[in-house]
């Protein structure tokens, strides 16, 4: 034991000329960071004691290393985010005093990541409700971890994936009252007792985003970031209960889903435009209407011609 700890002492020694190579999340028991921040317990030498110590970690502190190996940024180092000088332990207390990168400080105007219109993004979270009454104590690592963060209404084929990911970010604050004091003084309102007016929830919270009621659609962007206070939230059953249903323009408009649409033929897509919520479809009776509906065309087509061919 005395052993590991010298040579983890050595390794730890910061002000190194040479940088470690990026080390691997695969096994967290040989990287540096995590064999403390992925475990419930971290083990380091006392030095002042001269001793072996273990203490429990901040449960906030410890990463989910598989979620990090399925991020975006599953190729950087911890020191490339944070400051080397965490190399050591017990950490140096003015690092807590640094300022953290933001997504749009590496982000923001790069060519390479146009698609996620990242700038308009930041443009539309600073009118948010969140960023309107918490201003920059609000931002966008709240709902976004950098370490794991990895888009889904983009990738995904899945509605419940997409719709899953999406309100984890807001239930992680919204239904834990500890994330939540970290960011406001008023006492947490359970989500359960908010949508008290909703029958269903549980289905409803399965099959819809948050966003999707409590956000302006952006058509530019993918997702909205738009974040609006109470008074301007869906309440209308209608508003997704119709065939013109708001959801088209907002979690049903993702290519990726519309791709999926059961067989990604022309019936699949035309069905696809009609659907409305809630309203269980039976297959056979879609196919015969479009069997009708294409009758009464062909029989249209063939009597014009009739008539063309009768008149001359
Ligand atoms: C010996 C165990 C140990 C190792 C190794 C370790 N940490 Fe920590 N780290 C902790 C503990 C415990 C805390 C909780 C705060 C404290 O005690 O200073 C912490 C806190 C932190 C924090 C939060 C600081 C704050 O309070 O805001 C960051 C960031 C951090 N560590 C990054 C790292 C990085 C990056 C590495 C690797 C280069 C690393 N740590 C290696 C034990 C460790
Ligand atoms: C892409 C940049 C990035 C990388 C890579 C990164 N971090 Fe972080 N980390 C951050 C940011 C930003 C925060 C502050 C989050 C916030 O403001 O809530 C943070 C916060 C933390 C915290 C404090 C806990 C928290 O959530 O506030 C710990 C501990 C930590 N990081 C450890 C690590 C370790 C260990 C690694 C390597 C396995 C690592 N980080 C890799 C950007 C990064
Ligand atoms: C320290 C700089 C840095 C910070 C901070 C950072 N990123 Fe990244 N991000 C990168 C780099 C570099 C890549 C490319 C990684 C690669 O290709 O392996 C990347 C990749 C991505 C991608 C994938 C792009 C693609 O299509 O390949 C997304 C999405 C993304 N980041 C979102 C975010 C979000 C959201 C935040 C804030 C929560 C953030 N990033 C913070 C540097 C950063
Ligand atoms: C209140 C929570 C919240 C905040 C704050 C927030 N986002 Fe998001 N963001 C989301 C949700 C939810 C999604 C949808 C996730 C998905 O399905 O990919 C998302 C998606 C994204 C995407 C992927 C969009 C795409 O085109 O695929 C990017 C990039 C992004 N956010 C960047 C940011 C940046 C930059 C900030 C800060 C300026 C920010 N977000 C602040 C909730 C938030
Ligand atoms: C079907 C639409 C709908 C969905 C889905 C929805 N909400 Fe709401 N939400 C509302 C409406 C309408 C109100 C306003 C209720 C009122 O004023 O009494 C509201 C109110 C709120 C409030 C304000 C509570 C207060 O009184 O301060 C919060 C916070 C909230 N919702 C969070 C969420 C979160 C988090 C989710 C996702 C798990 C979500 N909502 C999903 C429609 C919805
Ligand atoms: C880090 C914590 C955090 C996250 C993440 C978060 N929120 Fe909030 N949200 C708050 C706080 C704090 C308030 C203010 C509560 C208050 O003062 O009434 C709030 C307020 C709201 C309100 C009510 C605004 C009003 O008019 O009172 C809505 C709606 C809301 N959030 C929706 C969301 C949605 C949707 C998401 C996910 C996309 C989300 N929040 C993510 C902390 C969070
Ligand atoms: C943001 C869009 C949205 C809003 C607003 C909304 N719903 Fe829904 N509702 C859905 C979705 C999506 C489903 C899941 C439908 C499915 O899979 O068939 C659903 C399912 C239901 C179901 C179960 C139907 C079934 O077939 O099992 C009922 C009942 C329901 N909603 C009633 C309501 C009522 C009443 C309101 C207004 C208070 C309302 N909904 C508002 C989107 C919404």
């Amino acid at each position: 034991m005395r052993f590991i700890t010298f040579v983890l002492l050595f390794i730890l020694i910061p002000g190194r000329t040479q940088p470690l190579a990026a080390q691997s999340y695969d096994d967290p028991k040989n990287h540096t960071c995590l064999q403390c921040h992925s475990q419930q317990a971290y083990a380091f030498h006392n030095d002042l004691m001269d001793k072996q110590e273990k203490r429990l970690m901040n449960p906030y502190y410890i990463l989910d290393t598989i979620a990090i190996r399925n991020g975006v940024h599953q190729n950087f180092d911890c020191t490339d985010c944070h400051s080397f000088e965490y190399s050591t332990y017990p950490h140096t207390a003015t690092l807590k005093l640094e300022p953290m990168a933001t997504c749009l400080d590496c982000h923001g105007g790069d060519e390479a990541f146009a698609k996620y219109e990242f700038d308009k993004i930041d443009e539309e979270f600073h009118k948010s409700v969140h960023y309107q009454v918490y201003g920059d104590n609000f931002t966008c690592s709240k709902c976004h971890s950098q370490h794991t963060y990895h888009p889904s209404a983009r990738n995904s084929s899945s509605i419940t994936e997409i719709v899953e990911n999406s309100n984890n970010m807001c239930l992680s604050c919204h239904n834990d009252m500890r994330k939540f004091e970290l960011v406001a003084d008023s006492a947490i309102a359970t989500v359960v007792d908010i949508h008290s007016w909703l029958p269903n929830q549980e289905l409803h919270f399965q099959h819809v985003r948050c966003i999707e009621c409590h956000t302006a659609v952006e058509d530019d962007l993918m997702v909205s970031h738009n974040i609006l206070s109470k008074d301007h939230a869906v309440r209308r059953c209608a508003e997704c209960h119709s065939a013109n249903s708001l959801l088209k323009a907002s979690l049903y408009k993702y290519q990726n889903l519309q791709e999926r649409a059961e067989d990604g033929s022309l019936l699949g897509v035309l069905s696809h435009e009609n659907y409305v919520i809630g309203s269980h479809q039976i297959p056979i009776l879609k196919t015969l209407s479009l069997i009708i509906f294409f009758a009464v065309i062909g029989g249209i087509i063939v009597h014009g011609i009739f008539r063309i061919i009768l008149k001359k």
